[in-house]
């Protein structure tokens, strides 16, 4: 049977949540302030009984929990948030929560809007500037753990052209345009995200006619871009683990990456690299698929670093960077 909380329970790890979030608070803000960025994680769940993640965007936080049945039904969520406000003095209109699963299932409706408030706040990271809507959605429309791979494609992207696919909100496409790419072409299911992806690349004052946008489903563009022979030099392929939504083809990067890969391939330059990442916390790669190295080590920022929040991997044709 399940044993709930107690509050004596609930106000014990909310001190512990508070004391770390803030140890790591008076570090992590100078180290990320020296880069020019002020969205970073404080908490990612390295105590055990604290299933939650912490995260920090330019004076608001993002609290979420790992939701489990301990705490159905109490205000399990508000407790530790509020001592991790009051820790940090964050008012109280400043802190998000959210509730997330872990269970296989609950993939489909992580894009799903879960409300329509529209707040918007402006973050920045590493030079640039991004919007994020803390409110409205599950995920804030910047995954804060490939920032070290978004500025490595911007190093990449001088005079390159770039593939960006499973957008999202097109945070790869702003780097790349910032290191100089020559065009790029960034494309995603949901003409919400394209346009959230337009308004960053407008907010960086990067837009310009090379820089392209699509709707569309990934596989029949893979199809058509394919059958067109289209190449590119930089192509960043970031997909969900599952994708169920309806009118698009049903996805699941475990069983279906090996033929994933292979069409992307096909559709690099002849000096061509790939960044292939996911977040299945157990995927692993088929041993079919050759020519991959794994790149976490430089990819997982060090506010990520007690769990795994992805895997990224780099493939690149003859002769290309090293
Ligand atoms: C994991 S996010 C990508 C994160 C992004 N690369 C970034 O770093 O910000 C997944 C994205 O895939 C999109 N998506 C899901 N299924 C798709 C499909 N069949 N074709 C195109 N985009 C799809 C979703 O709308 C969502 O924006």
């Amino acid at each position: 049977m399940t044993e709930f909380y107690s509050r004596s329970d609930m106000e014990k790890q909310g001190k512990w949540l508070a004391n770390r979030v803030l140890k790591n608070f008076k570090h992590r803000r100078k180290l990320f302030k020296k880069q020019g960025t002020d969205a970073f994680r404080l908490y990612d769940w390295d105590i055990p009984e604290v299933r939650a993640v912490v995260d920090w965007y330019d004076g608001n936080l993002v609290v979420a929990e790992y939701v489990r049945q301990q705490t159905e039904g109490i205000p399990w969520l508000e407790t530790v948030a509020g001592y991790v406000a009051e820790a940090l003095g964050v008012a109280e209109d400043k802190v998000f929560l959210k509730k997330r699963q872990t269970r296989p299932g609950t993939w489909a409706r992580r894009y799903e809007r879960l409300d329509q408030s529209q707040h918007q706040v402006i973050v920045a990271e590493q030079g640039l500037r991004f919007i994020v809507n803390l409110r409205d959605y599950l995920d804030t429309g910047l995954f804060l753990d490939h920032r070290q791979t978004r500025a490595m494609v911007r190093d990449q992207a001088r005079g390159k052209s770039i593939l960006n696919l499973f957008a999202y909100t097109g945070s790869f496409t702003c780097y790349g345009a910032q290191g100089e790419a020559t065009n790029s072409l960034t494309v995603d299911l949901s003409s919400k995200y394209i346009q959230w992806a337009q308004d960053n690349l407008a907010l960086n004052e990067l837009t310009a006619p090379q820089h392209q946008f699509l709707v569309a489903d990934v596989l029949a563009f893979l199809d058509d871009a394919i059958a067109d022979g289209r190449t590119w030099d930089l192509i960043i392929l970031d997909p969900p683990s599952f994708s169920t939504r309806k009118n698009a083809f049903e996805f699941d990067i475990q069983r279906d990456h090996p033929w994933l890969l292979e069409k992307v391939q096909a559709l690099l330059s002849a000096e061509g690299s790939l960044y292939f990442s996911t977040n299945h916390a157990r995927f692993e790669m088929a041993p079919t698929v050759k020519g991959f190295k794994d790149i976490s080590g430089q990819t997982v920022p060090p506010d990520f670093k007690s769990r795994r929040p992805h895997q990224c991997f780099l493939y690149q044709c003859k002769g290309t960077i090293s």
